[in-house]
């Protein structure tokens, strides 16, 4: 998820643009540049780091004035985060600039295309490739509208792609399909945005644009034409937001955006990552088949949620492969002496890849010759620089301290991780994994699903206000959840709230258990008779006692019924996947409580969002 900005006007136009970056930063931070049109040519500067470096280089060797421009502000997708790999990008003659958010999936083979014509490319990103060929368009005679309509046609993936070209200062050409842009109607001025907080300083008219869609602005007007070619109508509305709503696109919290978010999130976590043939590709696994075929066993390090994330992948992994699996707390991780060898596969889980208890641990792991792979949101941060390999997720800069769609996306990649081990030791048949992808691509709409039932959460968190004190309960995969639940809501809501393994009950913990105390129940999908049957019972053990039971079920299994106080639904998933439907209703109670209890979510007290110490 990066921050794209295009202006056409009578403004100086680098103004406009460093302006519109800095209100979309936080949508991606690790390197930003800004392309104007000037002179027939593009002036342009990038640099790694934050907005503030690329504003003191433009302080040090300014650029020509211009009222026509695009800018950038990166989260990495493809690439680390270097002054080469920031955008914008242009072809072997600079005749054209692109700023791109999203994943072009089929950049390989395009960029093998360029390359075995003797093109150069001088970055790691997809983006190049973009602007390398839409370059080559334009100079075949096509105007950049013409152009960027044919080079759409090639591309497969999620982008938004915003350009200008050095000989046409009347227009900044767009096109979008499957990632945000928003148009900013003004008097002799038009805009381009990620979201509107882009120009809202400018105007607050604002245009929606539709799917595989070719945008033009001009100072006259705005054009909007169909992959196709067949003219659009894009949908015209007022933006009634402040500044800072718009930065969480209309919510109260970056938290509750970012719940949101998680249907996109899983999508973009799951694009790229299969051969045309259909085998799977984890583009940054620099791990060989054999020194993977020679894993015996894994073991998973974390904190916090990340750990609840490797809690749910030893199943996964367990089943799939039928590689043992240990998960470890990080800050536990070093200090018991553990058992490592050249076959052991060290995992590192971490949203931010500057846990300081996840570095030390790895750190460790590598003393002892182990191999480690990490998964990570945050490209070129320190866990991954430090690891043999990485499976990067796509969830975008994740603001809120609090994790979601950091959670959820990993989650994707591990199981991605337990399909890549599986169909390199061969433990699955292809078709077995195909219909593994089919059900993870599935995914992004069961959430969206419970999140569009998110009222009926909202209103059980306020009949909670007041509680002092939540069980959560679940069993295999919904375990994990249970725990996870029982964090965010301590996180956010400052209430004792704890998780158990539902079996676990019976040993001591029912003791808790008093008239009205609400115990919160991941209950397995009926696919697994046993342990859904083992749920029920502990459901009807905890409500003999006086417990309120809120019971998180799947469609059509009704069984809970006479035991529940309440009835969440969940979409029928398979129940190792059951988690990245599961915990979603657990986000959004414990964001709502919180809200409700009018603490502030983005920032829970004594939290940091990256615990850089151990
Ligand atoms: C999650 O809501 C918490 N903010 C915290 O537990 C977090 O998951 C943990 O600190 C690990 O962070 P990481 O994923 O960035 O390593």
């Amino acid at each position: 998820m990066c921050g794209i900005v295009g202006y056409v006007g009578e403004k100086q136009a680098q103004d406009v643009v460093i302006a519109g970056l800095r209100r979309l930063e936080y949508r991606g931070y690790d390197s930003a540049g800004v392309a104007l049109v000037a002179g027939g040519v593009i002036a342009s500067d990038k640099r790694a780091g934050k907005l503030a470096n690329l504003e003191k280089a433009i302080a040090d060797h300014p650029l020509p004035g211009s009222t026509i421009g695009i800018g950038h502000t990166r989260w990495a997708t493809h690439g680390a985060p270097t002054d080469a790999n920031a955008h914008p990008h242009s072809g072997g003659v600079r005749r054209v600039a692109v700023v791109h958010n999203g994943i072009i999936e089929n950049f390989a083979e395009l960029r093998g295309e360029l390359e075995a014509a003797d093109h150069v490319l001088l970055s790691e990103t997809d983006t190049e490739v973009a602007a390398q060929l839409l370059e080559l368009l334009v100079l075949s005679g096509l105007d950049l509208t013409a152009a960027m309509l044919q080079l759409v046609a090639r591309l497969e993936g999620a982008f938004t792609l915003v350009a200008v070209d050095a000989h046409d200062r009347s227009r900044v050409v767009a096109a979008r399909r499957n990632s945000p842009l928003v148009v900013g109607i003004g008097e002799g001025e038009n805009f381009l945005g990620s979201d509107v907080s882009a120009f809202i300083e400018h105007t607050r008219e604002a245009m929606e644009l539709g799917q595989d869609q070719v945008v033009t602005i001009t100072r006259d007007g705005v054009e909007v034409l169909n992959f196709d070619g067949t003219p659009a109508e894009g949908r015209r509305y007022h933006v009634d937001w402040d500044l800072s709503a718009a930065e969480k696109d209309g919510h109260d919290w970056f938290m509750r955006k970012e719940i949101h978010e998680q249907p996109r999130a899983v999508a973009d976590s799951l694009l790229g990552r299969r051969t045309p043939e259909g085998h799977l590709h984890l583009d940054e696994m620099r791990l060989s088949d054999q020194e993977l075929r020679d894993v015996d066993k894994v073991i998973i390090i974390a904190c916090g949620t990340s750990f609840y994330a490797g809690m749910v992948a030893k199943y996964a992994i367990e089943h799939w492969t039928r590689v043992p699996v240990e998960v470890e707390l990080a800050s536990e991780f070093r200090y018991r002496d553990p058992i490592l060898d050249y076959s052991t596969l060290v995992v590192a889980i971490s949203q931010s890849g500057e846990t300081a208890d996840t570095l030390q641990a790895i750190r460790h792991a590598r003393t002892q010759r182990s191999k480690v792979l990490a998964i990570c949101n945050t490209n070129g941060s320190t866990i991954p620089r430090e690891s043999d390999a990485v499976i990067y997720t796509h969830a975008g800069p994740e603001i809120g301290v609090a994790s979601t769609k950091g959670f959820l996306t990993q989650l994707v990649a591990c199981y991605l991780l337990a399909l890549y081990l599986a169909q390199v030791k061969g433990t699955r048949y292809g078709d077995e994994i195909d219909q593994v992808m089919q059900q993870l691509e599935a995914i992004p709409e069961q959430v969206q699903r419970v999140l569009d039932d998110a009222a009926q959460v909202y209103d059980m968190a306020a009949d909670h206000v007041g509680t002092r004190s939540v069980l959560f309960l679940g069993r295999h995969a919904g375990y994990p959840v249970a725990l996870e639940g029982a964090l965010k809501l301590k996180e956010l809501a400052y209430i004792h709230a704890e998780g158990f393994a539902a079996g676990e009950l019976k040993h001591g913990p029912i003791a808790l258990i008093e008239e009205g105390l609400p115990v919160l129940c991941v209950v397995p999908p009926a696919g697994r008779d046993q342990l859904r049957d083992k749920m029920v019972s502990g459901i009807q053990e905890v409500r003999a006692r006086g417990a309120r039971t809120i019971c998180l079920v799947e469609d059509g299994d009704d069984a809970i019924t006479p035991y529940a106080d309440v009835i969440i639904r969940l979409p029928k998933v398979p129940v190792l996947l059951q988690p990245l439907v599961a915990v979603v209703p657990l986000q959004l109670f414990a964001c709502e409580l919180a809200t409700l209890m009018g603490h502030d979510v983005d920032q829970p007290r004594n939290l940091a969002k990256s615990v850089t110490v151990e």
